[in-house]
């Protein structure tokens, strides 16, 4: 599919694509040189206890030297907008495809350069670079450089994540109240409908980088909460440019032990949000009895979910080091938390929430099983996904409703392209339209923008220069 307008790239100075060649990427290859010289740092220090260990050391020092020396030349090419590489026959998938990319870029005038190449290309095919240089070592091709910087985050927002727990256990005694939990009477289906509310705004604005979407929420009774919802809701309406909810919450109502899939974007605190949502879902309404996530399969845009960190969020809900050292388990003293992370742990042994590719797969796994995973971490806009990844298009067909989370599944759901701030969700779609009941639940990040009004758009870009881009408008689309 070929659509009418360009894709954005740095060629426009004016762009976020241009600040973030110029300097958010630089910042984060930075931080992984830094990770990675950290933790070499620490395999020094382990020197000298065990000699057939101290062998294997030296070999995965020396690794990391080299893996150093990769990032910094690319810093430095980077810079000065040289071509981009190749990327190497490392075994893992998409190798042709990028590359074939980078070439189709060359012959068209010269625009296989950092500072010339479509924003949304250029930005997968780093991070799929990026793991090129630790997949070839031997000792450090299941590294994520990230993760650690995941998981302190994580640990960052437990207060959020014991408020979440604490508002879902206000849920669970009000629906109590009304009676069998699946005997939707009229006025539990009305209360159901104002938490299904709660619970999708808590979801997209899980995407925001500020965290401070839940604090809104105080641990009253229902009336209270119901109240401070609307609020809350009212407070955050003028950022939502359009709001789908009650498409969505028609959607859900239509299935009956529905499944509804995933397509998951950051580990930590957006996930627990994820899960919070899909739980509610399928513990209290009759419409949806399964719930599948979509994982990325290596560590991709600095924060996303790969199936290490999917265990690594659950089970650090669950691990006791964990829960003390953010003073969580004294403060979870009713015990919500716990007795939440138990249910999801008993889904994920049943079925009812499962992972797309086995919970065990590794970093840069899941290959060959025709679940085409991997299409996740190329750089194909999704009206692609029918023709380049046939299977996974068909299995998205039998789900009842495919969530996609945040800011850069919305860019490849609209190709990342100059569409004017008021196409319709459906043209920016394109072939993918019609293929399977969709809703992207996105804080805004990137220049692209679609489905509002030119008015509104036109006064935001003169008014506003950093609403397309700083995170404090969102959007939920169907
Ligand atoms: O801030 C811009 C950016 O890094 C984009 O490159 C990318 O689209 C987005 O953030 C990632 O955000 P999210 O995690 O919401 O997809
Ligand atoms: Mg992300």
């Amino acid at each position: 599919f070929t659509p009418p307008v360009p894709p954005y790239d740095p060629t426009d100075k004016s762009g976020f694509s241009y600040e973030t060649v110029l300097k958010r990427w630089p910042i984060i290859l930075t931080s992984v040189i830094d990770r990675v010289n950290r933790d070499s740092n620490n395999l020094h220090a382990k020197l000298g206890s065990d000699p057939a260990g101290d062998t294997i050391i030296q070999a995965r020092i020396a690794e990391g030297k080299k893996i150093i020396e990769h990032i910094s030349k690319l810093k430095y090419e980077m810079a000065r907008d040289r071509e981009m590489p190749e990327i190497p026959d490392d075994g893992e998938p998409s190798v042709a495809i990028f590359n074939a990319e980078l070439d189709a870029l060359r012959r068209d005038g010269g625009r296989n350069t950092w500072f010339k190449a479509p924003w949304l290309f250029a930005e997968c095919y780093l991070y799929r670079l990026l793991r090129s240089y630790f997949v070839q070592t031997e000792h450090w091709s299941a590294y994520d450089p990230f993760f650690a910087q995941k998981l302190d985050t994580f640990r960052g927002s437990a207060a959020v994540v014991l408020r979440a727990s604490a508002m879902y256990f206000l849920l669970a005694s009000t629906l109590q109240e009304i009676g069998n939990e699946k005997d939707l009477l009229s006025n539990g289906a009305e209360k159901l409908k104002i938490l299904f509310e709660e619970m999708i705004q808590m979801c997209l604005w899980g995407n925001a980088t500020d965290l401070s979407l839940l604090t809104h929420l105080t641990s009253e009774d229902m009336a209270d909460l119901q109240a401070v919802g609307r609020d809350a809701q009212e407070r955050r309406k003028t950022f939502i440019l359009r709001d789908d909810k009650d498409s969505v919450w028609e959607c859900i109502r239509g299935m009956k032990d529905g499944r509804i899939d995933f397509v998951l974007d950051n580990s930590g605190f957006e996930l627990i949000t994820d899960l919070v949502f899909s739980d509610f879902l399928v513990t209290y309404t009759p419409y949806v009895s399964k719930v599948v996530f979509h994982p990325k399969l290596i560590p991709w845009f600095v924060s996303d979910v790969t199936p290490p960190d999917f265990n690594a969020t659950v089970d650090a809900l669950c691990h006791v080091d964990f829960l003390k050292s953010n003073a969580l388990a004294a403060s979870d003293t009713k015990g919500h938390l716990a007795s939440m992370v138990a249910r999801w742990r008993a889904y994920l042994a049943d079925g009812t929430f499962a992972l797309s590719v086995p919970r065990s797969t590794p970093l840069g796994g899941g290959k060959g099983q025709g679940t085409n995973a991997e299409f996740w971490t190329t750089p194909y806009p999704y009206w692609d996904m029918e023709t380049r990844a046939n299977a996974l298009w068909g299995d998205l067909r039998q789900s009842g409703l495919v969530i996609f989370k945040g800011d850069l599944n919305y860019r490849k759901l609209t190709g990342d392209v100059k569409w004017p701030a008021w196409t319709s969700f459906e043209e920016a779609l394109g072939p993918l339209a019609g293929s399977f009941p969709l809703v992207s639940l996105r804080t805004n990040k990137a220049d692209v923008v679609v489905g509002v009004n030119k008015e509104t758009a036109e006064r935001l870009d003169i008014e506003d220069k950093k609403w397309r881009v700083d995170g404090r408008y969102a959007s939920s689309f169907i």
